[in-house]
């Protein structure tokens, strides 16, 4: 049977170490601050920018809402950001997405400062993970490096496949596993015998987006299954990715949904506002 990757417990200890980190920023007068921006009435989106003011309140952040109405033009929308991007009591900045349709995701996403950026969704950003030259970790991939080092997981010389390819979770996943030496596939829905691949996996990551996507046959006996997955079945229940009960009974270790990934994404944004407000006040 598995060992269970038990993302909670993980996600804790970061929050804390941020928690130490702040509460010496406030010592110095400073308080540190995350503006989270929500258009519309997507449910998911609701609930995700729920938690992200708890994590703020437990790190010590000040969190800054702005819940807009669903008919918010884009130029409404660039304004808000234009203006935080102009606060100094905002150090990052997060627009929670799906946007609504009239409004181009990639406008607003360029349109926030690089330093703000605590997604690490803007180009310069995106740029510099590609090099290796970090200044935000993009949230999700980096929680999934961060659950393999505390599980004393070696990514060194490891196959490491990835499915999916999107530029939140598969391409900067499959960029931060190699930057620690794994060798990399990033599988997608064009890759022909998907199963032959997802068989090579040392390390596995599932970022489809589709309930009960991998199953058994496509995990090598021993492989780490990383479930970046976040479904609602028929039930309306949360499920990864992955059929945890039969992939459990070959892996050397899975990650649980919820429980996984999900808390280690959070806490990593907590890390990156942290990364702003210091840098922040370096260039002050
Ligand atoms: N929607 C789903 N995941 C994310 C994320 O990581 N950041 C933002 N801003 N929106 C999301």
């Amino acid at each position: 049977m598995a060992e269970i990757i038990d993302g909670k417990k993980i996600a804790a200890q970061v929050k804390e170490e941020v928690r130490t980190e702040v509460e010496k920023l406030k010592a110095a007068g400073m308080k540190p601050g995350l503006a989270v921006v929500l258009v519309g009435n997507n449910p998911a989106s609701r609930v995700y920018v729920s938690n992200k003011e708890k994590d703020c309140a437990e790190c010590g952040f000040a969190s800054y809402e702005y819940a807009l109405p669903e008919e918010t033009t884009e130029e409404e929308l660039l304004e808000l950001v234009r203006k935080l991007n102009d606060d100094s009591t905002v150090n990052g900045i997060l627009v929670q997405l799906p946007l609504p349709k009239q409004i181009c995701e990639q406008t607003i996403l360029h349109a926030i400062s690089p330093a703000k950026d605590v997604d690490a969704f803007h180009p310069e950003n995106v740029g510099r993970i590609m090099i290796g030259d970090y200044q935000f970790l993009p949230c999700t991939p980096a929680g999934v490096i961060e659950m393999l080092d505390a599980m004393n997981i070696d990514i060194n010389g490891k196959h490491c496949v990835v499915i999916g390819r999107s530029n939140i979770v598969g391409k900067p996943m499959g960029m931060l596993l190699l930057h620690r030496n794994g060798t990399v596939t990033i599988c997608h829905s064009r890759t022909k015998d998907l199963a032959e691949q997802t068989r090579q996996a040392d390390i596995l990551v599932a970022a489809v987006g589709k309930a009960g996507f991998v199953t058994k046959d496509m995990v090598k006996p021993g492989a780490v299954v990383i479930d970046v997955g976040m479904n609602r079945n028929e039930a309306g229940k949360l499920v990864g990715d992955v059929c945890y009960d039969e992939v459990a009974e070959i892996a050397s270790a899975i990650t649980p949904v919820p429980g996984g990934v999900g808390p280690m994404t959070r806490a990593i944004l907590m890390r990156n506002t942290l990364t702003a407000a210091k840098n922040q006040l370096k260039t002050k």
